[in-house]
């Protein structure tokens, strides 16, 4: 499953911090630490077991996860939510490979996470792109040492531009499109690579409420399309019932998993109806007791 790296990949290993962490995640709504959790794992993607992790912080031994299972589906949305710094961005992160440092373990399409891999996509809480590159040469990037022929890759690369609406702005510099647009581009380097999973922190965090709503159709839009195993994480409860199969809600210190919420809602979904109500409110009276 390992590609050649790419600059991209040479980013996020840049970004790969110590070793030591631990995480543990649940699977099925209402269950707490690994409840059946083999049962979930048979038929998952993505199985994270028993994990925890552990900083060391001023001489101190900071858990920020603990014995955290959740078992993915193909196909499958998971949102994660929970109050700032119950150790979401260093789940993905481990997830993603950049962190191999924790007890348990993180079993991707059967095989143990060791290190990162380009089909396992990340977008972090900041867009990251490179200034001093267009749109399209930032989407580009990701597939620099891909193998591809530059035909192949023009042709990859303007697709993905076209998908995430930004076909009129491939030659502008991020500094002459908008924070959503940038969002955007991101989600788009991510998406080039055909990741078969896709992991997205907080894109959408420095965004208004207007272009976040237009976002939030829009990643829905490309999730139909493309069909990727998602894990989203987000401060956003109602953008988690909106996108999620099931939320996942984590509670701190140290995070580990508080419950899981299945999203039986048809999409799209529509966020004024009762149903999709219940849910929001159901999932915010745990967001609000955790923070
Ligand atoms: N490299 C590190 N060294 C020491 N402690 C760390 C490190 N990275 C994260 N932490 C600690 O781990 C905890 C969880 O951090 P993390 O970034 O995962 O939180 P989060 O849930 O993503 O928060 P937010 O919602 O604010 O993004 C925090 O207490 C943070 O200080
Ligand atoms: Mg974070």
């Amino acid at each position: 499953m390992s590609r050649p790296k790419t600059a991209l990949s040479v980013i996020n290993e840049a970004h790969a911090d110590h070793p030591g962490d631990g995480l543990t995640s649940v699977r099925s709504s209402g269950l707490r630490g690994g409840q059946h959790l083999s049962l979930a794992s048979a038929s998952a993607v993505l199985a994270v077991e028993g994990v925890s992790k552990t900083f060391q912080l001023n001489g101190k031994a900071l858990t920020v996860l603990s014995d955290f299972s959740l078992a993915v589906s193909k196909g499958e949305f998971i949102s994660i939510v929970g109050s700032s710094g119950c150790g979401k961005s260093t789940l993905l992160r481990l997830i993603a490979g950049l962190d191999s440092s924790y007890d348990g373990s993180i079993v991707w399409l059967g095989e143990q996470v060791s290190g990162t891999s380009l089909d396992r996509g990340l977008v972090f809480q900041e867009h990251r792109l490179f200034p001093w590159l267009t749109v399209e040469q930032n989407v580009a990037l990701a597939l620099e040492s891909s193998g591809l022929t530059q035909q192949e890759i023009d042709a990859r690369v303007k697709h993905q531009i076209e998908l995430v609406g930004l076909s009129g702005f491939a030659q502008a510099y991020p500094h002459q499109i908008s924070g959503g647009m940038s969002q955007r581009v991101a989600i788009a380097r991510a998406l080039v690579l055909k990741p078969r999973l896709l992991l997205l922190d907080e894109p959408f965090g420095a965004l208004d409420a207007l272009t976040r709503l237009k976002m939030q159709q829009e990643l829905q839009r490309l999730w139909e399309t493309e069909g990727t195993t998602s894990i989203l994480v987000t401060h956003d409860v109602e953008e988690a019932v909106f996108l999620g199969d099931r939320v996942v809600v984590m509670e701190a210190n140290p995070g580990r998993i508080k419950r899981v919420v299945d999203v039986d809602l048809p999409r799209p979904r529509h966020r004024t109806s009762a149903e999709f109500q219940h849910i929001k409110d159901d999932v915010l009276s745990d967001f609000i007791e955790i923070s």
